[in-house]
């Protein structure tokens, strides 16, 4: 190894790299290094939030509607723009162009100052309103209820629109006889044994104007969905879940339970003109059983340890009307994914005003760029996170 003479050492390369290609190459690798580990502890958490949303699919319904999209989408444009300027910021550096570099870093700076600014436009009222997590969440029913006004409604077209081809149900002859196992097996545990409604519960099904009046198509379109318990038509505040809570029935066995609806509505309405029913009425018989009815329910994972947090005064929290139970895990979620992000972003900022400052002082040119590049690196990590964020909380 040939010995380097001091005084031809350029002034950036550190005593222990042999060349600034070297040192480079080093810098590019450990920011990668730490690029992973940041998209593993990330990963954890959306694996969190996957799991909670596949066991509570209703909180992330009704947690998505009480955030802001108009302010997520402007900061999701925000952030896009600053990655933007970041990476001509880095061209910049790279082609010595000081004080454009300076500026392109100052724009990126301010993008990042917006983001935070529309951050805490965001968190205010949800923490003024109690709709934070665990025991500290005390939803305001009026703030709740205000922002679901007219929600209820987009919902109901939802439904409606679904996406069902009204062609194809009257392809295939229904299978009665598996509609009537379904209907018993799995509506029956809120509708009833006999389908005729359970206080504050499902409602009869034999008579319901609402089955009757509805095409197959609009009714699958309607079972697929459920009815939240915010939807102006429930009357009940209990959710009617999708699909009856069974995600295993597909449309063709729906179609099967609402072809003997049909059949039984028919029979309830007019018992004598209905003349014989093609398919056995009643629920199947089950002598060595005590009961028929199963239940169905989405399974709830299980409570948290309560670790040192206080015990909630009251055991019974007062419930805001159309609050699914466990709502506060949806704002744990949130606070913990997007507080989280947020920390990155000050994290990115403050660097980003370090490499402000080198620019100025004219640190960084065509032979040495290195922690620029590695601070726009960092800074697209954080808007990446971001672009998943914005649609998993404020879209879908
Ligand atoms: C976990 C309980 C539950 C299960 C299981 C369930 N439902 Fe419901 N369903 C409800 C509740 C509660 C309502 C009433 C909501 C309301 O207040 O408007 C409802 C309402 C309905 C309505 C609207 C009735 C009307 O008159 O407005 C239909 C239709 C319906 N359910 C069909 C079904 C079918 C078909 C199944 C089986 C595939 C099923 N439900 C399974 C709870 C359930």
């Amino acid at each position: 190894m040939e010995s380097h003479d001091r005084d031809s050492w350029p002034q950036h390369l550190a005593h222990h790299f042999e060349t600034p290609a070297q040192q480079f190459d080093s810098g590019k690798l450990g920011m990668w290094l730490f690029l992973g580990t940041e998209l593993l502890m990330f990963g954890g958490l959306f694996c969190a939030y996957a799991i909670y949303r596949a066991n509570h699919p209703e909180i992330f319904a009704w947690g998505s509607h009480l955030l802001d999209r108009k302010l997520g989408m402007i900061n999701t444009l925000v952030l896009i723009t600053s990655s933007f300027t970041m990476a001509a910021a880095v061209s910049a550096a790279q082609r010595g162009w000081r004080f454009r570099q300076a500026g392109l870093l100052l724009v990126t700076l301010i993008g990042g100052c917006v983001f935070l600014g529309i951050k805490t436009i965001e968190y205010r009222p949800k923490i003024e309103h109690g709709l934070l997590w665990g025991t500290r969440f005390h939803p305001d029913p009026a703030y709740v209820t205000a922002h679901w006004a007219g929600h209820g409604a987009a919902h109901a077209e939802d439904a409606a629109a679904g996406d069902v081809h009204p062609e194809e149900p009257a392809e295939k002859p229904a299978n009665l006889e598996r509609g009537r196992a379904i209907a018993y097996e799995t509506c029956a545990s809120c509708h009833g044994p006999d389908l005729r409604g359970m206080p504050k519960n499902g409602r009869d099904l034999t008579a319901s104007p609402f089955v009757h009046d509805k095409s197959d198509a609009d009714l699958l379109a309607f079972l697929k969905v459920g009815r939240t318990p915010w939807d102006p038509e429930n009357t009940t505040g209990v959710q009617m879940p999708p699909r009856g809570g069974n995600p295993t029935l597909d449309d063709e066995k729906l179609l099967d339970v609402i072809a003997f609806l049909r059949v039984l509505q028919a029979s309830v309405a007019s018992p004598e003109s209905a003349g014989a029913p093609e398919v056995a009425l009643g629920p199947p018989v089950d002598p060595g059983a005590e009961s028929t009815v199963h239940r169905s329910v989405i399974p709830h994972a299980a409570d948290p340890p309560a670790g040192l947090a206080h015990a909630p005064e009251t055991p019974e929290e007062p419930q805001t009307p159309g609050t699914p139970e466990g709502a506060h895990r949806f704002f744990a979620i949130y606070f913990m994914m997007t507080g989280l992000h947020g920390l990155h972003v000050i994290g990115g900022m403050a660097f980003i005003a370090y490499l402000l400052v080198g620019a100025l002082l004219g640190r960084y040119h065509a032979t040495y760029f290195t922690p620029v590049d590695l601070g726009g690196l960092f800074w697209h990590l954080v808007d990446l996170i971001w672009i998943f964020l914005f649609p998993l909380f404020y879209l879908i």
